[in-house]
């Protein structure tokens, strides 16, 4: 199945080198990433589009005309394991991009970022509907249950295995299930890793809700502050949480992995906890 070099016909990424300043994308310490000029290999960093910019990714494995990369941040990880990975197939599209990967970045992230306020601006002319909903802490019996509705609410499983330091946040329509809110704690900090509302429930205040039962209960374990991580291009989602009282802190980076730090994709957003003790 695996191998170690991509099938010469697909077409492969870079037609020259492409350093990620180039693309207007800097690393730390200014680092320079060269994308060789030859058919990508396990070990070797490829340049795709994901999201509207030029994305750099790991290969782990070649098999045929696709790539294994690496697809995610997996940011509760002390380092990066490799575990979070996707099969992507490398399009002539790529390459055209790589052509002129600082003219394409631009443009794309533009377009990206202008198509999502666009299509959250058509909000504006619908009537604000509410959910009657519930908030409730699930047990970590009910862990299956939630492997469940990940499953049934987005075709996916969830990509994580229950966590030690983890609460969950369900969201209830009567007895269903239709959201969750995962938050993994680690010291004195707790990351929202996975915020996941059923499509036919979204907008109607319920992805708020458990933002704010979880920091409630964050406040209850005398945590200092919460996280999440966001795409740039999530604002149903920005939005929840900026209302939640959360700020944006930055771009999300990791030193153990300067490729997806590279791509300034998500943006890190942060809620002290301090005011909600001193408040009530
Ligand atoms: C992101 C998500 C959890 C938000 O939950 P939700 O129940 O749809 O959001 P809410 O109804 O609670 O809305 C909260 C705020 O976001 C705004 N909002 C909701 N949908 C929006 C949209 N499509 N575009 C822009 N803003 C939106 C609301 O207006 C509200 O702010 P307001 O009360 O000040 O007007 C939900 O959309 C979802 O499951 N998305 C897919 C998975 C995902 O992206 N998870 C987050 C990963 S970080």
């Amino acid at each position: 199945m695996s191998g170690s070099a991509l099938d010469s016909r697909a077409p492969f990424l870079s037609p020259r080198s492409v350093r990620a300043k180039d693309a207007g994308i800097l690393t730390r310490d200014d680092e320079e990433l060269v994308i060789e000029d030859e058919p990508p290999a396990v070990g070797r960093a490829v340049c795709l589009r994901s999201g509207g910019r030029l994305a750099f990714r790991r290969v782990l494995e070649v098999r045929g005309s696709e790539l294994v990369v690496r697809c995610d941040v997996a940011p509760f990880e002390e380092r990066w394991s490799g575990e979070i990975v996707g099969c992507v197939k490398p399009r002539l599209v790529d390459r055209i991009a790589a052509l002129d990967p600082k003219r394409w970045t631009a443009a794309n992230w533009r377009a990206a970022v202008a198509s999502a306020h666009l299509r959250a601006s058509r909000r504006w002319f619908l009537p604000r509907r509410t959910g009657q909903f519930t908030v409730a802490i699930l047990s970590p019996g009910e862990w299956p249950r939630v492997r469940a509705f990940w499953r049934r609410a987005c075709g996916r499983e969830l990509p994580v295995a229950a966590h030690p330091h983890q609460h969950v946040v369900g969201l209830f329509d009567g007895e269903e299930l239709v959201g969750v809110n995962i938050q993994l704690v680690a010291g004195s900090a707790t990351f929202s890793a996975f915020t996941l509302v059923d499509r036919r429930y979204r907008g109607l205040g319920g992805g708020y809700r458990m933002i704010a039962h979880a920091l409630a209960v964050a406040e209850t374990l005398g945590l200092t502050s919460m996280y999440v991580h966001i795409n740039a291009r999530n604002l149903p989602s920005i939005a929840a949480y900026r209302k939640a009282g959360f700020e944006r802190k930055g771009w999300w980076s990791d030193d153990a992995d300067p490729l997806a730090s590279a791509e300034r994709q998500w943006l890190v957003f942060e809620r002290d906890l301090a005011p909600l003790t001193g408040g009530g």
